[in-house]
């Protein structure tokens, strides 16, 4: 693990040059906010629009970033509305990137030395190269690292059975990235049937229910006690659950609404050939040079209240598995399908957050041939979707590059481990649609280019989402499946 560690350290140190999003200067005035004002302005001042929209224990996380920050140039640490960057911002920011994935390193550590079997080292070393963290933290810019790190060591907790430990660092997670609710329930209904209910018999105990929520209780105090005393409530509420935004976001994430609106844009060159009735002002936000907003010329709106529905009906058939068998493996597979259910039909969803998909899925994809074989399929489907996040030329050898790597050392290992072939484990169909994805590649970079020009510069956005859709919603079918049928 340490080889790979310091070699993955320099990989990293080479990337910093590369393209940077918009959520650079984000963090970067979020230093500024932590830093220069006090903590009453934190979640009022909009000097810059990129305003602080994490919860608590986050904004702390910037403020000991900025208060080290502040040893080196306090200059970059000015709250301005347009955007600073030069090389000291550039190399301190990554930095901090590299330096608070150690948070993820060790908890990885840690759960290799609960199960050290060789399938599993290969899985651990997977997550902590895994193609979406180059992709999204590496070069795009986010510390999911160091969150993902935190729910990894609230894993290991739950597997050595210490519960309240578990809990508490399940509570935190939620104070630094709110977009965790969504495993949540998978956490609660755990607890419930694994701790509170006394080993799997129908005997409550109170006492540990209660601590249970005293410490859960304990973490959130901790987090908005300051908040509610500074009266920040407000803005903190807006801040965090911003509903004025679409369904789908300006790409779309492949999941079940990308199919939906690409089944809407199909259905629009029917109906103008058969004369039916349809929205033209829907048409023209598509052909507006990238997949838009989510205006539906022919079907019917999705409202932010159906979507809520469906999630929660769909959790809740997750969640009896476990209810009735709280394992450690039911776990994993309902934090998983949990996450999967709000990635599938959630608000809004951008496509970072197949992550949270990914990332616990991976501890359970070298636990049998058919769990390796939606993993190959998820897998494949959600990286290849990342990849319009770095739509730079030149950083297109960067991903493909990683990507490639990933894959041909992890599958190989995971197959061999399983004493598998890979030419065994997917079905004709599978290869077919996996080596599709490579197609769509070639035709995203510069098939369109030739063929179309810059017409239809919808195009490879939109082929992009609803092909990872396909693969996605496949392996959603097929694990949701696989989980219930233990009902
Ligand atoms: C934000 O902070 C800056 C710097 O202290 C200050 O000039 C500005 O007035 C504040 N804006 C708001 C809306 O509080
Ligand atoms: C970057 O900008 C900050 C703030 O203006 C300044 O203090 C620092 O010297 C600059 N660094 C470089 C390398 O130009």
């Amino acid at each position: 693990m340490h080889a790979i560690l310091v070699l993955a350290t320099l990989v990293k140190c080479l990337l910093i040059p590369t393209y940077h999003s918009t959520d650079f200067e984000v963090h970067r005035n979020w230093m500024a906010i932590t830093h220069s004002l006090p903590f009453s302005q934190w979640y009022k001042n909009a000097t810059s629009e990129w305003t602080l929209d994490y919860p608590p224990f986050f904004a702390w996380f910037e403020k000991a970033l900025s208060s080290m920050a502040a040893l080196m140039d306090p200059d970059m640490l000015r709250i301005q509305r347009d955007p600073l960057f030069n090389e000291t911002v550039l190399f301190y920011q990554r930095g901090t990137v590299i330096v608070s994935e150690l948070v993820l390193y060790w908890g990885l550590c840690r759960y290799l030395k609960v199960d050290r079997t060789t399938a599993n080292a290969l899985m651990v070393a997977s997550v902590f190269l895994h193609p979406g963290l180059w992709i999204v933290d590496h070069i795009h810019f986010q510390y999911n690292g160091l969150l993902y790190g935190i729910l990894v060591h609230s894993l290991v907790e739950a597997r050595k059975q210490r519960y309240l430990t578990c809990a508490a660092l399940f509570a935190t997670l939620l104070n630094f990235k709110h977009i965790y609710l969504y495993i949540a329930p998978a956490y609660f209904v755990y607890l419930l049937g694994a701790y509170c209910f006394i080993d799997g018999t129908s005997k409550f105990s109170v006492a540990r229910f209660s601590a249970t929520g005293a410490v859960v209780i304990a973490v959130f105090a901790l987090s908005l006690a300051p908040i509610i005393y500074t009266g920040q409530v407000p803005d903190l509420v807006s801040r965090l659950f911003p509903f004025t935004r679409g369904l789908c976001h300006a790409y779309w994430a492949p999941n079940i609404w990308a199919l939906y609106a690409g089944l809407d844009r199909v259905l629009i060159i029917g109906a103008k050939k058969l004369g039916w009735a349809y929205d033209v002002a829907a048409v023209a936000s598509m052909t507006r040079g990238y997949v838009g907003d989510t205006v539906f010329a022919v079907l019917p709106t999705v409202e932010a209240f159906h979507t809520l529905i469906i999630t929660v009906l769909v959790q809740m058939l997750v969640l009896q598995v476990m209810w009735r068998k709280p394992t450690f493996d039911n776990f994993i597979s309902s934090l998983t399908l949990c996450g999967f259910a709000s990635y599938m039909f959630g608000w809004h969803v951008h496509e970072k957050a197949i992550m949270i998909v990914l990332v616990p899925y991976s501890f359970m994809a070298a636990k049998s041939k058919f769990h390796l074989r939606v993993f190959t399929i998820l897998s494949s489907a959600g990286i290849v979707s990342l990849f319009p996040l770095l739509f730079q030329i030149q950083e297109t050898p960067i991903k493909v590059l990683l990507t490639s790597m990933w894959y041909m050392t992890l599958f190989p290992g995971l197959c061999y481990c399983l004493q598998t072939k890979l030419r065994e484990l997917l079905s004709l169909m599978e290869c077919l649609y996996i080596m599709g994805l490579l197609l769509v590649g070639i035709f995203v970079t510069s098939g369109h280019h030739l063929i179309f020009g810059d017409q239809y510069e919808f195009l490879p956005l939109m082929l992009t989402s609803v092909y990872c859709a396909v693969g996605v919603v496949y392996g959603w079918v097929m694990l949701m499946y696989a989980h219930l049928a233990q009902l």
